[in-house]
């Protein structure tokens, strides 16, 4: 596997490759990867023939009050784990190289990105969309893996690639659960073990909440319901949430052939959960 961290590097080893016809998938991660971000480089793997992965803990995308200090780091460890699982290049920037001084272009996504996540993290997007876009141009990637763990991120990057006309495929990849349900992220090995315990509950709320909606149960009192719920078992529930898939724009109910998901956000402790599932 490949390591570079300046962009001429980066360029000339992907401009051999493409001088043999090799389509190129990207896998953009901020590190401290688990099973989640593995399953990424196996879609792109199965999509392409040559793997990138970037390992970049993007500055833009943390707010003030958030911890970027805090974020975990672990380069040995997360280099070995894409040798091992057959990424060909990982592409790990400097600050300085991707931000060089005097930068003073973002990419801006509106409406999808104002919401929900955007909401409770402002600028958070713009970070991650300018990031992405970076990425993207830096690579020149034919394919692109996202983790439908971050829903709202995905159609945000979407939204950026088709608006800025950048030729890439957005390739979604299924969310990665413990075998209890709760969903990989870097984040959990911050929860407790009282809370680790209490956790999956946030996806057994939302299944059930999905399954009441279905059955045609009326969508606002059961999330007020479920919310109410995951309240007395120790979450501070930010949004449970019926939206549509796409847009993420907020629905009262299932619309008959429009794509639905159930988004949740909620607090346990010090640490932010994130999840969503299809409806229907
Ligand atoms: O999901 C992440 O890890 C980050 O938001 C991403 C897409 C790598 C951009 O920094």
């Amino acid at each position: 596997m490949l390591i570079h961290r300046d962009i001429p590097g980066l360029r000339a080893a992907l401009a051999a490759w493409r001088a043999r016809g090799a389509r190129v998938a990207l896998v953009p991660t901020m590190g401290a990867l688990h099973e989640g971000h593995l399953s990424l480089v196996a879609a792109a793997r199965a999509a392409a023939d040559i793997v990138v992965a970037s390992i970049f803990v993007n500055p833009t995308q943390f707010g003030p009050n958030e911890d970027l200090a805090r974020y975990p780091r672990d380069e040995t460890g997360d280099l070995a784990k894409l040798r091992a699982a057959g990424c060909d290049l990982a592409w790990l920037p400097t600050v300085e190289a991707m931000y060089p001084a005097g930068n003073a272009t973002s990419v801006e996504v509106r409406g999808v990105s104002d919401g929900f996540e955007g909401a409770a993290r402002p600028g958070h997007f713009a970070g991650v969309a300018t990031v992405c876009t970076k990425l993207f141009l830096q690579t020149g990637a034919d394919v692109a893996a996202f983790g439908e763990k971050d829903w709202q991120q995905l159609q945000v990057v979407r939204r950026a690639a088709r608006d800025l006309d950048i030729p890439i495929c957005i390739l979604p990849v299924p969310t990665v659960r413990e075998p209890d349900g709760l969903a990989l992220s870097s984040r959990n090995r911050f929860l407790s073990a009282e809370e680790r315990a209490t956790a999956p509950l946030l996806y057994a709320a939302m299944r059930r909440a999905a399954a009441r909606i279905v059955a045609g149960e009326d969508a606002r009192a059961v999330l007020a319901d479920e919310e109410a719920g995951l309240r007395l078992v120790g979450f501070a529930p930010d949004y449970l949430a019926l939206v549509e898939a796409e847009t993420l724009r907020p629905l009262d109910a299932m619309t008959p052939g429009t794509p639905t998901r159930l988004l949740a956000a909620s607090r346990l402790g010090t640490v932010r959960l994130l999840d969503n599932i299809p409806l229907g």
